[in-house]
């Protein structure tokens, strides 16, 4: 019986923002027993706005060691373009999904604003997401804040579904990290850090150290010279705030601060342990492509196995 699920987009480096929302939380729900905790890499999703072939195949490569790289070693990994069973799922969620509800997703409306055309795809994204969760049946599904509403979406359309044609699909739950559920643009604080937008207020996951001491030490913070200056208010002190909470999802305390240096350098350093070891473990795996290629070979033929009776499920159930 699987109980977490969640897949990442090869659509820029990661960053810091990818790791402590998202990558931790899966790395700490993989129980000893295979199957458990299903992780993927949506390489679909990643040609849902224009996109470069050659380079796709780079970040998938480079997300594939990454993965491995943060500790996901004992998850079934697999890339959702090698399981038919997810556009196959897609197509049949898309009957039950409405155009209203899709039009009302955050992400869609941004990555639309100011762009002339937008691809189809991009469109019925989370309905291929809803596919992603629903196929494995899993009770939890860890994510940052940014993808609840796309979650939220599938519960309502798993709850369609099984009312609607029989109870073919579990309800999952979305989980999100007490610290590190939204981690902000170090330079545009009101932002979050994103991959697909590579500038000095993202923090990737393979930057050095010396240029993760940078990038802190150039966050936006405040002219606040308080004795309090260094405490949290996402309204008031939305860059000082995020410090904070990059700090404490790293493992590190603001209790005792006083000033913005202060408060940099133990970012610095929380940030700098936490990387360390990932970067480590990323250049032996890096040396080994074929070990890489092997492992989610294997994941997704174990996933092509388990997901082709709950596709044959929701068809039967639909009258095909
Ligand atoms: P993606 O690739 O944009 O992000 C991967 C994961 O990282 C989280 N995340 C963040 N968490 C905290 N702070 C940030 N600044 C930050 N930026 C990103 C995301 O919430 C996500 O958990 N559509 C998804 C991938 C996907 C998926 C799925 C996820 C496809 N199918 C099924 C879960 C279940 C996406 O593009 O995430």
């Amino acid at each position: 019986m699987t109980t977490t699920l969640s897949l990442l987009t090869p659509s820029g480096r990661l960053t810091l923002g990818n790791l402590l929302g998202a990558l931790r939380p899966m790395a700490e729900r993989q129980g000893p027993t295979d199957d458990r905790a299903r992780y993927g890499i949506s390489d679909l999703h990643a040609m849902t706005t224009p996109h470069d072939p050659a380079l796709l195949r780079t970040r998938t490569r480079e997300l594939m060691t990454l993965l491995l790289a943060a500790g996901l070693d004992r998850a079934t990994l697999f890339r959702q373009s090698a399981v038919p069973a997810h556009t196959g799922l897609a197509y049949l969620l898309e009957c039950t999904a409405h155009t209203g509800e899709l039009n009302r997703m955050i992400q869609f409306k941004e990555k639309g604003r100011g762009v002339p055309s937008t691809r189809c795809s991009l469109f019925t994204y989370p309905v291929l997401m809803a596919a992603d969760i629903l196929l494995h049946r899993p009770a939890q599904v860890p994510v940052g804040d940014d993808q609840r509403q796309h979650v939220e979406l599938t519960r309502d359309l798993a709850l369609r579904f099984n009312a609607t044609y029989g109870p073919v699909f579990t309800v999952p739950e979305v989980v999100t990290p007490a610290a590190g559920a939204r981690v902000m643009d170090l330079a545009e604080p009101t932002r979050k850090m994103s991959k697909s937008v590579e500038g000095p207020g993202s923090i990737l996951l393979l930057d050095p150290p010396d240029v993760v001491r940078r990038k802190v030490a150039r966050a936006v913070t405040d002219s606040d010279t308080g004795p309090d200056a260094v405490r949290a208010d996402r309204e008031a002190k939305p860059g000082v705030t995020n410090l904070i909470d990059v700090l404490v999802a790293c493992g590190g305390s603001a209790e005792g601060l006083t000033t913005y240096g202060a408060l940099k350098a133990a970012v610095t350093d929380a940030v700098v342990a936490v990387l360390e070891p990932l970067q480590k473990r990323y250049v032996d795996l890096a040396a080994d492509p074929v070990h890489v290629d092997d492992v989610f070979a294997r994941g997704s033929a174990r996933c092509r196995e388990l997901t082709e009776p709950v596709l044959a499920d929701a068809r039967t159930a639909m009258g095909l």
